[in-house]
């Protein structure tokens, strides 16, 4: 009778502790599902206030207005033209390059034809920023499914005359 009380006893300790740590695991994944969500949110939030008076995040009706290539484009450019041996490499080597671009940038260093040079950010956004900035550009742009050097019919004046970032890449003389 005594031992069958010791093992119910052992067994129902065992369930406690595999339910605390199972509930702990839920709760860890939910804390960095949170976190995940504060820094994509972040991105989000500098990037709309820092960068989308000349970057726009959709394709415009009108492409003879554009200041800038909409960020589809950039990022699409960025990540053709930055190499890296793995996937995290070319991650990091794009990431830098956005930082690093943002405070100087160049005819020199730039990868999108036709538009004038960037003006540098530097006054505008910290280093830090931009970094965030960068991770959220990485992660989220081209939207996924979106082909490099798709036009569409009809388009290719207005889209190509418009430059490199607006969908025709194709077209680009570089
Ligand atoms: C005053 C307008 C303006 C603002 C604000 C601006 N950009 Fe730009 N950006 C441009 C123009 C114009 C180009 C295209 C010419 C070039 O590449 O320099 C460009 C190009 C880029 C490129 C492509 C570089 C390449 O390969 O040529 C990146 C990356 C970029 N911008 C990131 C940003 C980020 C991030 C911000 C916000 C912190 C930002 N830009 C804010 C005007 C702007």
């Amino acid at each position: 009778m005594k031992t069958k009380m010791i093992t119910i006893g052992i067994l129902l300790s065992g369930l406690a502790i595999s339910l605390t740590s199972y509930t702990n695991r839920t709760k860890t994944s939910n804390y960095i599902e949170e976190t995940e969500k504060i820094i994509v949110s972040e991105g989000e939030t500098l990037f709309k206030a820092k960068c989308t008076a000349c970057h726009t995040t959709t394709k415009p009706e009108d492409m003879s207005k554009l200041i800038a290539p909409p960020m589809m484009g950039v990022m699409m450019h960025v990540k053709k033209g930055v190499k890296g041996k793995t996937e995290t490499e070319k991650r990091e080597n794009a990431i830098d390059f956005i930082v690093d671009y943002v405070q100087n940038p160049s005819a020199e260093k730039s990868m999108m034809g036709k538009f004038k040079v960037m003006p540098s950010q530097k006054a505008n956004v910290t280093v830090a920023e931009i970094e965030t900035i960068a991770n959220y550009l990485y992660d989220n742009f081209p939207a996924k499914g979106m082909k490099h050097g798709k036009m569409k019919k009809g388009n290719k004046k207005s889209g190509c005359e418009a430059g490199c970032g607006t969908g025709c890449e194709g077209n680009c003389k570089h």
